[in-house]
């Protein structure tokens, strides 16, 4: 197995945080990337250094400002080398009907999924054609392809994060990158559990596995389109739902 870097996104989150340990098991070192100020980042790394993980590192960016995204690539390769695997996870929704969204919950969406997959990737991608291998790796939605009542903010994002995987698949195919992204359902982390409990429970109900997905089961995922068996696997936006949604 080959050693290589990663950075994750929102790597300090529900998801993130299950790819960070995922990728440092697969024997990888990994930056996981925060919120600057983020106030759980040093327990965080108390954490994963008390359960093994000591190749995993915290960097301080706002993914949504492409200035404080350029440093972060800077420093990354500065204290780990040039990053081989990018897993954009960081994002945010601000669930509201149509009628009631304001510009502000439109923007904060699509700013910190959709702009920041740009404010990111870009930081990265040169450097991995340049080396003939990479792997960038985004979190879609369920939602982003089926649609969600109180989600056209995520929505959009959601499905754009969709549409750039696939053009920039393309773009970079011939170099030895793939560009995938991963469609979750609903997945025990915070971002779930600030749903309306009777909202959340109709949810669950109307998921034909009857259960949310735990954070390990889409980092699994993750880490084989994150692995050298997974070259064939390009442009794709791969659903992992427990039967929510079937295409
Ligand atoms: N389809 C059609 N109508 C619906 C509906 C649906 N899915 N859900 C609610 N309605 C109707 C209600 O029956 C109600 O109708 P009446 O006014 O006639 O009674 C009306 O819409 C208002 O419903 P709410 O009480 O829900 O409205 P609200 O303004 O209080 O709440 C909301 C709106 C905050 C968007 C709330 O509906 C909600 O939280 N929905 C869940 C959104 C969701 O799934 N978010 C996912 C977050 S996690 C995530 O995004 C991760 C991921 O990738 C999956």
């Amino acid at each position: 197995m080959t050693e290589r870097v990663v950075v994750v996104t929102g790597g300090m989150g529900g998801i993130g945080t299950a790819v960070c340990k995922r990728l440092a098991q697969a024997g990888h070192r990994v930056a996981a990337n925060c919120l600057p100020g983020y106030p759980r980042k040093d327990e965080w790394l108390a954490g994963m250094r008390s359960a093994g993980f000591e190749a995993v590192i915290g960097v301080e960016a706002d993914v949504t400002d492409l200035d404080a995204c350029k440093g972060m690539g800077e420093a990354i390769r500065t204290r780990l080398g040039p990053v081989d695997i990018l897993v954009n996870c960081a994002g945010i929704t601000r669930d509201a009907t149509f009628r009631k969204m304001g510009l502000d919950e439109w923007l904060a969406v699509i700013n910190s999924n959709l702009n920041a997959t740009y404010n990111v990737t870009k930081q990265f991608i040169d450097g991995m054609t340049e080396r003939g291998w990479g792997r960038v790796i985004s979190l879609s939605s369920v939602n982003g392809t089926r649609g969600q009542f109180g989600q056209t903010n995520y929505s959009a994002a959601k499905a754009g994060i969709a549409g750039f995987t696939r053009a920039l698949a393309q773009e970079v195919v011939r170099k030895g990158v793939t560009v995938n992204c991963v469609s979750p359902g609903y997945v025990e982390t915070d971002m779930v559990r600030a749903i309306r409990p009777d909202v959340l429970a109709g949810i669950v109900e109307s998921i034909p596995i009857g259960r949310l997905a735990r954070p390990d089961e889409i980092a699994s995922l993750v880490a084989f389109l994150a692995s050298d068996e997974a070259a064939y696997i390009t442009g794709a936006n791969i659903p992992i739902n427990g039967g929510l949604h079937m295409a």
